[in-house]
């Protein structure tokens, strides 16, 4: 299913070329812009939208599917945080089900927000480290749009485990029939097309719009309660100010999940592999039992020029920026974390990272290039895990400060 996941992203053209002899009439239905309100609840009112972020806003909240069921809002939404927004799912699979309701994927939705802050994926040659793109495994490159989210953004319209379409021609059409289509020529300066020549042109610049708004003040904030104690304007709680202590401390975090600078993003894009277990709930098991996720080089070694380092990035996922990891619509509300959503709450990750090593958790997913430096037996007081949870709960978005 990667492979097939692969193959569709990278070779657009080829998908182009296809999509010529496979679009159908009646895939297409006038009425797919109708917005599902409750997917936008946490969005910040009141921030001025340029043209181009708005036409991406209403994009990535459109239902532009087969059927017409299933927006990017529906894995990625702003009330927890621009990821999965179904409790009942993440404490299962944690892996969302596609728009034909048969197909899924094989990994946990990472939030859509913050991500457009990853650079091109590149070599670092002096740390001998793999640094940037977007998805868990860096595939999304941004080499050919130079913006990885505005590629990634493409994947999922044709993906059959996610939006499904046939084609590029059946998106556009979608869109053509859209209310907000008057905005194309606002931004693009000529009227929208699904004329042959074009498909290639306007599919790009809906990726484009669509990383436009991901890279908008109104999907990346900086309002969570860190960015207002960073500006001096609140007081951190005792335990909070322990919490961000041992991060930068005992914990190791900020190796990873860079916490400094005035607006840190909690991740520094590499690529690691924790050790972090299978999610035996993971729907994937149903029809392939042997899948073992290998992540970063997996995609590596699909190409000619990084195939040679594929074997020492085997089993490494990106590392995942913390902001909004605790933000959800209610306590009793279960996000997961982790590639795979094998964890279900904050409290649990720290105790792995605390204990991998000196307690029975289950066996890592890939135990080839397991970190075992900075992780695993950390040595934190039960006192100290809960701060760092207390603490990676102040970089929710909303903060509402008390006057
Ligand atoms: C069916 C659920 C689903 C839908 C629909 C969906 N996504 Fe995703 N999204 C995922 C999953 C799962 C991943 C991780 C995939 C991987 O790493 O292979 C992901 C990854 C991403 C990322 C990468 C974030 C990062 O830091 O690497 C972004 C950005 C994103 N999606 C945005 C979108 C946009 C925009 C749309 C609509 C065009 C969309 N998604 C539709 C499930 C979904
Ligand atoms: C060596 C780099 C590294 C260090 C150090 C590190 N992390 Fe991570 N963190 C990662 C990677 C990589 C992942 C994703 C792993 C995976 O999906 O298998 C991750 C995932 C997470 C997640 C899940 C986020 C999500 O959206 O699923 C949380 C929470 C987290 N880390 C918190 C911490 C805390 C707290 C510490 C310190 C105790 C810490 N990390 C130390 C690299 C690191």
């Amino acid at each position: 299913m990667k492979e097939k996941k692969l193959e569709l992203f990278v070779t657009g053209l080829l998908i182009i070329a296809f999509s010529l002899f496979s679009c159908t009439k009646d895939q297409l239905d006038p009425n797919n812009d109708k917005n599902d309100l409750s997917l936008k609840a946490g969005v910040l009112k009141g921030t001025a939208l340029t043209p181009i972020e708005q036409l991406g806003k209403s994009l990535y909240f459109d239902k532009i599917s087969v059927p017409n069921s299933m927006a990017c809002a529906d894995c990625h939404a702003p009330s927890v945080g621009f990821t999965g927004p179904m409790a009942g799912i993440n404490i299962h699979g944690a892996v969302y089900r596609g728009a034909d309701a048969q197909s899924f994927g094989d990994r946990k939705p990472p939030s859509a927000a913050y991500a457009t802050f990853s650079p091109i994926l590149y070599y670092d040659a002096t740390e001998g480290l793999f640094i940037g793109g977007n998805f868990w495994d860096g595939r999304a490159t941004g080499e050919r749009l130079g913006s990885p989210a505005a590629e990634q953004a493409l994947g999922p319209f044709l993906n059959p485990v996610e939006h499904n379409n046939p084609d590029v021609f059946t998106v556009l059409k979608k869109i053509e029939k859209a209310k907000y289509i008057d905005l194309w020529e606002e931004v693009w300066g000529e009227p929208f097309s699904t004329a042959v020549e074009k498909w290639m042109e306007n599919y790009d610049r809906v990726g484009l719009a669509i990383a436009a708004y991901e890279a908008s003040p109104e999907v990346n904030q900086f309002s969570s309660k860190f960015d207002y104690y960073l500006q001096g304007k609140v007081q951190l709680t005792g335990q909070e100010a322990v919490g961000l202590e041992v991060f930068n401390g005992k914990g190791m975090c900020n190796l990873c999940h860079i916490s400094e600078g005035e607006r840190p993003l909690f991740t520094d894009f590499t690529f690691d592999n924790l050790g972090t277990p299978k999610n035996q709930k993971n729907p994937v098991y149903k029809y392939n039992p042997g899948f073992i996720d290998y992540g970063l080089g997996g995609f590596l070694a699909t190409r000619d020029d990084y195939s040679a380092y594929a074997a020492e990035n085997m089993g490494k996922h990106k590392v995942p920026t913390l902001r909004n990891v605790g933000k959800k619509p209610g306590k009793g509300f279960t996000k997961a974390y982790m590639h795979n959503g094998v964890f279900k709450s904050l409290k649990e990750v720290v105790h792995f990272y605390n204990t991998r090593d000196v307690e029975p958790w289950p066996a890592p997913e890939v135990a080839e290039n397991m970190n075992t430096d900075e992780l695993g037996n950390l040595g934190l007081t039960e006192a100290e895990e809960n701060a760092l949870v207390a603490f990676m709960e102040t970089l929710s978005d909303g903060y509402v400060m008390k006057k």
